[in-house]
């Protein structure tokens, strides 16, 4: 089988982005990171892809008028790069829904909650604020509506005493990027697929009745519902 062509759109520091260049590198992912692009010209995420030789995208969102317009037209250049997957680690703008559609089932994105879970922004202060024992993260395609794709996997953790957003965050980053890597490594061999309903993923040809979960020693793991 050809080696899987990603694209992965970042707005940020790049942090998950590196996870999955390293696991390139390392030869734990097999697929080529063919354009790195992003909605922020001046992110540490695209530096970072520069560094590594990758090509990039720098398109500014901000102050551009017609929203979908710009969505459009981002998603037609980055469709020009002719990626197999699109991954968003860390791109924080809402898509229109138009400019994903020939994209959904083959887009994935990492979102710092178990959805679904606190979808949206601040999602380790409302963890706090809704005195949740756990919390975690969840890769899943992505669809029209916000963070609410169909989970492929998910990583837990304990929620303690004396967290705040900053601990949980700074605990939660290690095991979002190797959920992100595992989740990426098995869309890049052909192994997940979204059904054509948009509800429900497929792993191996069979439906999952609940999302994976990341186990620190075995890996990804099929969970009872
Ligand atoms: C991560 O927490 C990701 O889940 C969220 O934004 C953060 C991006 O971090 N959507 P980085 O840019 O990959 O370091």
């Amino acid at each position: 089988m050809a080696r899987a062509r990603l694209a992965v759109l970042a707005s940020g520091r790049g942090s998950n982005l590196e996870a999955l260049i390293a696991a390139r590198r390392e030869g734990r992912l097999h697929a080529d990171i063919v354009l790195v692009a992003g909605n922020r010209p001046d992110a540490a995420a695209l530096a970072l892809a520069r560094a590594a030789g990758i090509a990039t995208l720098a398109r500014e969102s901000r102050g551009t008028g017609e929203r979908a317009a710009w969505d459009r037209a981002f998603m037609a250049e980055v469709a020009a790069a002719g990626p197999d997957w699109i991954v968003l680690a860390g791109f924080m703008r809402r898509l229109d829904g138009v400019a994903i559609a020939p994209w959904v089932g083959r887009m994935l994105n990492i979102h710092p909650s178990l959805l679904p879970k606190h979808p949206g922004l601040d999602t380790h202060r409302r963890v706090l604020e809704a005195g949740d024992a756990e919390h975690g993260a969840s890769v899943h395609f992505v669809t029209a509506e916000l963070d609410a794709g169909p989970v492929l996997a998910q990583v837990r953790m304990p929620v303690h005493v004396d967290d705040t957003p900053a601990s949980l965050a700074r605990r939660l980053l290690p095991l979002e990027h190797r959920l992100l890597v595992a989740c990426v490594a098995l869309a890049a061999a052909g192994r997940v697929a979204l059904r054509a309903d948009q509800r429900v993923v497929v792993l191996d040809g069979t439906a999952l009745d609940a999302p994976l979960r990341l186990d620190e020693r075995q890996g990804l793991q099929r969970t009872a519902p």
